[in-house]
Parts: structure tokens; sequence; C-alpha cells
């Protein structure tokens, strides 16, 4: 590496986020200057298969020239306008209505923020202002599950349950609450059906509502298909038992669909694929295909009619950030989801699922491979020391990191959540780039794998 070289600037700069940043400044990291399709370049020219679409979220891939010129026509007709002191603009207008119709359950407004952390901010905010308004002010803990991920704001990293994210900012706040992780295959007892598991996950959810005592609990946040956990998919009945407890103690239900909502696992929403009857739904990624920041809350009749009496109480709706709605962002996001119309993307992800689902299945037979898993076209594959015993490799030795890199090596992009790999390609991915990214992530695994014996070996001298 140079003295002034890309990649010294770039250790000298800039701070990498969620990055082991002591070890950055030895290794640097790979930069990318340019997108086509379900490819990524690097700055030498290399191309990889972005199978998780940058962070789960370039859904139309990296270069749907109708989305630049989307941006770009709004940026000449009115480049930024803000939705503050009783004013707006067209493309919010356009866009919170369509979220409304398109909305999986009846939903009645629309606020927007510029990230999922942010909508999910906001779902925390109104879930206090929410019990304040119909006079229950004790109803205000929230409860996260182990794994999940909300976001990065001190309130949303706080109903996230990601130990690394909490440690040594002093958090999570006070009034948020855990409970167990769906994965199946992970913490499932032998012999547990999916089913059991699921009765025993929402038998747990009601002893910590109880302990706590159901009146100091406000809501729930769940991600449909935990994402920043491993790409988990909820177990049979899962989502049936847990919203039956939620609704026995009267516990509003937030759905994260940041992930999930405009086609990743084959419906529109997460919450259609799993049956969800969630009061507030917060959206974002895919909602512009990560071409503009822009993020969404739904939220029912329930919950506006709170804030109108809230509202007027105190004179406003005292919320709000600078950069909400921005119309660009908008334009955007409107032009996705008509391209997501024209181009039938739902559909398509329904029908290239099952050759992504069954590839990975079928890489079970691969000696570090215990479970392949997903819906869709969001899985995760689960790297076993044990496959008969189900014991995991001792995590520092880093089994995830080594096969995400040799699959980088491959020509391949994936993600290491512990000794999870996830896969979440752009939705446009085509059955033939499936197959290469099969190839390719087999080819990680072989000189994953291939290193391990060689390391076991020379231990063994
Ligand atoms: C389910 C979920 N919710 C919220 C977020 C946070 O979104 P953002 O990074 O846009 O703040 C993420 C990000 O990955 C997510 O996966």
């Amino acid at each position: 590496m140079t003295a002034n070289s890309l990649h010294a600037r770039d250790i000298a700069y800039l701070v990498h986020q969620q990055t082991d940043i002591a070890a950055y400044q030895d290794t640097g990291g790979t930069l990318m200057a340019r997108g086509e399709g379900v490819y990524v370049f690097d700055e030498t020219g290399r191309r990889y298969l972005e199978a998780m679409a940058g962070l789960w979220c370039a859904s139309l891939g990296f270069s749907e020239k109708r989305l630049a010129d989307a941006a770009y026509k709004q940026l000449l007709e009115l480049p930024y306008y803000h939705t503050f002191f009783a004013k707006g603009h067209l493309p919010s207008v356009d866009l919170a209505e369509k979220l409304v119709k398109l909305a999986p359950v009846p939903m009645s407004k629309v606020l927007f923020q510029c990230s999922g952390s942010e909508a999910n901010d906001a779902a925390i905010k109104l879930v206090w202002y929410y019990h304040n308004a119909i006079g229950k002010p004790a109803k205000k803990k929230i409860i996260g599950r182990v794994r999940g991920y909300h976001g990065n704001t001190v309130a949303s990293v706080s109903v996230s349950g990601q130990p690394h994210m909490v440690a040594d900012f002093d958090l999570p706040l006070p009034g948020f609450l855990h409970t167990d992780n769906p994965n199946y295959y992970r913490f499932s007892h032998d012999g547990e059906s999916e089913a059991e598991y699921s009765t025993r996950l929402a038998d747990n959810l009601e002893q910590l509502i109880l302990r706590e005592g159901p009146d100091t609990i406000g809501a729930f946040f769940g991600e449909p298909v935990q994402g920043g956990g491993g790409a988990i998919t909820p177990p049979d009945t899962y989502w049936e038992k847990i919203q039956a407890v939620l609704q026995k103690y009267d516990i509003l239900f937030v759905a994260d669909e940041v992930i999930c909502g405009f086609g990743r696992t084959g419906a529109m929403w997460g919450s259609q694929t799993y049956d969800l009857k969630p009061d507030m739904i917060s959206c974002a990624k895919a909602l512009s295909a990560a071409y503009q920041p822009i993020s969404a809350l739904l939220i029912n009749d329930k919950i506006h009619d709170a804030m109108l009496a809230e509202s007027r109480k105190i004179g406003s709706f005292g919320h709000g950030f600078t950069y909400g709605a921005h119309p660009v962002a908008c334009a955007v996001a409107l032009e996705t989801l008509a391209i997501y119309a024209e181009r039938n993307i739902v559909e398509h992800v329904a029908s290239v699922s099952p050759a992504f689902l069954s590839g990975l299945k079928a890489l079970e037979s691969h000696p570090l491979v215990g479970n392949a898993r997903g819906v869709g076209l969001i899985a995760g594959v689960e790297l076993m020391a044990d496959k008969a015993t189900r014991t995991p490799f001792d995590p520092a030795q880093k089994i995830g990191v080594l096969v995400q890199d040799k699959c980088q090596e491959a020509g391949l992009i994936v993600r290491a959540i512990g000794d999870r790999i996830a896969f979440t390609p752009p939705l446009i991915i085509t059955e033939a780039q499936i197959a290469d990214m099969l190839v390719m992530f087999r080819q990680g695994l072989d000189a994953a794998w291939a290193e391990l014996q060689g390391t076991k070996a020379a231990a063994a001298e």
C-alpha cells in the first residue's frame, strides 16, 4: 500500500461502520467503484456477485437507470422541501397514499424518516406517546428478541438484541427486554418439533410478561424473518402463538419490515407470508431499492387517534426530521414501487425462490454446513463443527468470517453473522445467476474446509 493510495487514505480518514476498526488499520478493506445488475466492481475492476444486495437493500441491483432519472427529475423540480409546520410537497403525498393502499393490514397514516433505525425509533416514541394518550402511562416497556436487529439509534439498538452493539455504549436503555431467538435448528431441544419449540417460546414470552407485569409492557418488536440475527425464518406456528400472547395482554405489535418489505419473502410483505397483524409497520431499504435513504412508519387508526388526542392537548405533534419525507427520496421510492409492479417483482421472487432455496439446501451435504433455511430470497446457512450432535464451532475460530472471505476470493459477497452465512441477493437475480452464486458458494466452502483441515493437520504434528 503506497502512502497516498486510495486504501491508505481510506484507513487514514474514514471510520468504517460495524467493522473491527483496530484490525482494519492493518488489513484495510474492499472499496467498490461501480455496479451493474447484481454485480459490483471494486476499484481494481474485480467483479463480485452481491448476494447480500449490499445491506439487504439494493433490491433492483446496482444500475437501474430509471431510479437515477427519477432522482434527477425531482432534483430539477423541487430538490428539497419538508413536512413541518403544516407544509408539504407532492411526492410525499403520493408515496404515503401508495403505502397505505399497499399495506398488508388496514393502516391509517405514514410517517417518513431517512433510515430503518429512525422508523423504529419513531415507533418506540409512539408506543410511549400512545400509552400516555390512552391513560396507561405505566405500559411502557418494550420487548425485542435475542439477536433481533432494529437499528442503531439509542432506542432502536436498545430493542435490538445484539450484545456487541450495546457493549460499552451504556446501553440498552432501561425498560427494554428481550425474549428468545426463533432459530429452531440452533436452539430446539433434541426431538422437539417446530410447533413444540414455538409453544415453548410463546410460553417463555408469556412468563416474561407476567414477571414484569402485563400493565408495564407497551409493545413487542419483531422482524417477520430475523435479518441481522442471521437470516432466521420462524419455525412453524411461531407467529400465530406469539401474536396470541400479545393480544392476550393488550401489547402493541410493531412488525419491522425493513428487510422483508417489498417482496423479499416472496410476498409484498413478510406480514403476508406469516399472517401478521401489526399495529405499526416500519419499512425502508427496498422501499427505494436503496437508491435514496428513506424509511416509512405505517400506523393504524388506534395509534393515530391517540396522536390526535395528544396533539389537541399539547398543541402540536412534536416530532420530525429535516430530511424526513425528502422529495427526492420520495420520488425514487415511487419509481421503485412502479418498477416492482410493472416487472412483477414479487412474482419473480416467488418463481426463482425454489432454485435459490433448494440449491442452498443441497449444500447441507457439505461437511461445514449443518442447516440451510430460508423463504423467498432470504436464507441463512448454519456452519457447524459437528452436524450429528449440532455442535457449533468455537466462536473464536471465526469460521463464518473464513467462509465469507473465501467466498469473496471466489467472486461472491455474502455475510457472516457469527457462523451463519446470510444471503439476500437483489430481487432481480435470475436462475442462471443463482446457479453461479451456488457454484461460488461451494468454492468458498471448499476453500474454507481445506484451510481448516490444513490447520488441524498442522496442529496435530
Ligand atoms: C430489520 C431491520 N430493522 C432496522 C434496520 C436499521 O435500518 P438502517 O440501517 O437503515 O437504520 C435494519 C438494518 O439492517 C434491519 O435489518
